[in-house]
């Protein structure tokens, strides 16, 4: 299993082996009539990780009975291959809903259960249906790009009593829970600050100016849309909640403006076609991306690959934040979409000593004889550089006062984001069939959705206003209903 978008960094192969017995957790056997029926909502890049779990290693579990999407052809693409993945030597003619039609769906397929994987201004109301058409939601990050889609949610849930899982995948990556594991464990002591730097590359990082989340309204910018998953990892590495947000950041890279001062000649409006140029993706050379989007076009006019420097563009491209937290911490935060290499740098301050995780997932890109980028950091001497001194890896290094530095092993993960998609997976499909509670606390319901996207949403108010912006303000139930904090809760009792 892994990220299909080709312009992501792929993980390290050695991580797609078995994972470790203390990050993957331990399942009872499925008793074989206790299927949920599963329908997907958003057939677009991100629908194919559940679709294949449901196909593959979770169908025991799972059963796929419904697509909802405006696009046919998407449809019909995961149609034929998830009638591929299960042998029937042909589309599997499961039935076709549009988004108008969602309860409707719900009711005459009986759907269990709603995957939400369409874009991220969709998501609310399509949870909000859902859960009022009697399903259960498992929903992709970001919950919500608004206040508006908080509120609506937390009725929703508090009406219905149903059951949101909110898939925050990086909390499973192991490099991510072992930060967590020695936060809890009080060795750094009581944490007093963080400093969190994102970065993502020309390639990867080029492609929210590609699509859709290039429009603030549709993603909620990068904040919300990317850094969401950032801000829930220091949520629940603290166990604690944020409580104000200054931001500040722009465009200064990517869009028309930024390429005219710097002296860009005319650009073709999209990457299909285009020659000589790094930052173009063209959707003939990735047979998915052709099949999903370039051959689908023409139901919706959904272009995938618009020029990175070309107008519309609303969103931004470097970011910077301080946000404050209830019980004390401070976070510094900063998110940058052009830079030569990708990964992250965390380094978490206690009052008994320090941890810093360092990421490189990708080390380098090079660019071949015809101007393309190369992915295969092995490829090209400027990429086998950059293996040289920028290896892909990980490492997680511990330091309490008066003591040298320890490395603190990270565990093998499996499959694509940093070894826990899979892993997320297992949760996702059999949670209710786990012989332990998970001592990580990993799964993540919509309060901690909640608690992610309000970081990005409260930025996106402190750049309008250049003020720093009260959570509370905001007036959303971020707290547990029970008035418990259960990520704390783990920390007190592990420490
Ligand atoms: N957790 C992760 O690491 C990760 C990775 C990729 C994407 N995602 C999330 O998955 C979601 C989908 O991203 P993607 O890259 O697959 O986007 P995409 O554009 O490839 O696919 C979205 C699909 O939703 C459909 N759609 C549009 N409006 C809809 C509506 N109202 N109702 C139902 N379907 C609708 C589109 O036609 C398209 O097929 C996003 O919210 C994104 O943030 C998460």
């Amino acid at each position: 299993m892994s990220d299909q978008n080709p312009t992501a960094p792929r993980p390290a192969s050695h991580r797609s082996t078995a994972p470790d017995e203390d990050v993957a957790a331990a399942f009872a056997p499925a008793r074989p009539d206790a299927r949920r029926r599963y329908a997907v909502a958003g057939t677009g890049h991100r629908a194919g990780m559940y679709v294949d779990a449901i196909t593959g290693d979770h169908a025991e579990v799972a059963e796929l009975v419904a697509w909802l999407d405006p696009n046919p052809g998407r449809m019909d693409y995961y149609d034929a291959h998830a009638g591929r993945r299960l042998g029937r030597g042909g589309p599997l003619g499961l039935p076709r809903y549009g988004p108008d039609q969602l309860k409707r769906m719900v009711a005459h397929e009986d759907v269990d259960v709603v995957v939400v994987t369409s874009p991220d201004r969709t998501h609310a109301d399509l949870v909000v249906r859902a859960l009022d058409a009697g399903a259960d939601v498992v929903v992709e990050k970001p919950l919500t790009t608004t206040v508006d889609g908080c509120r609506a949610i937390t009725e929703a849930v508090e009406r219905t009593g149903r059951d949101v899982v909110m898939t925050f995948n990086y909390r499973y990556a192991p490099r991510n829970s072992s930060l967590r594991q020695v936060i809890a464990s009080g060795e750094i002591g009581e944490v007093t600050s963080v400093h969190f730097e994102w970065v993502l590359d020309t390639v990867h990082g080029a492609d929210y100016f590609r699509r859709w989340h290039r429009d603030k309204d549709w993603s909620g910018g990068l904040l919300v849309h990317k850094s969401s998953h950032h801000f829930d990892l220091v949520n629940w590495w603290l166990g604690d909640v944020p409580a104000r947000v200054y931001a500040s950041g722009g465009l200064r890279f990517y869009g028309e403006e930024n390429a005219r001062s710097r002296g860009l000649g005319p650009r073709p409006a999209r990457g299909t076609g285009a020659h000589g140029d790094p930052f173009a993706l063209d959707l003939t050379r990735d047979e998915r991306l052709r099949a999903l989007y370039l051959d689908t076009e023409h139901h919706d006019g959904y272009v995938r690959d618009q020029d990175v420097f070309g107008p519309g563009i609303t969103i931004e491209d470097n970011l910077a934040l301080v946000v404050d937290y209830r019980r004390g911490a401070a976070l510094t935060y900063s998110l940058n979409a052009h830079s030569p290499w990708e990964g992250y740098r965390v380094a978490v301050n206690g009052t008994a000593g320090r941890a810093e995780l360092e990421v490189v997932e990708r080390g380098a890109i090079a660019v071949d004889d015809e101007g393309r980028a190369v992915l295969d950091p092995s490829a090209t001497p400027v990429a086998a550089a950059g293996q040289t001194l920028r290896p892909e890896g990980e490492r997680l290094l511990v330091q309490r006062h008066w003591e040298a530095p320890r490395e603190h092993p990270v565990p093998a993960g499996v499959g694509g984001h940093g070894g826990g998609d899979a892993i997320l997976l297992q949760d996702v499909f059999r949670r209710h069939l786990r012989r332990s509670d998970d001592p990580l606390g990993r799964a993540a319901g919509y309060r901690d959705g909640l608690r992610a996207v309000v970081v990005g949403i409260a930025a996106n108010r402190s750049m309008q206003t250049g003020e720093a912006v009260d959570v509370a303000s905001l007036g959303l139930a971020l707290d547990d209903e029970d008035g418990h904090d259960r990520v704390l809760a783990g920390r007190r009792g592990n420490a």
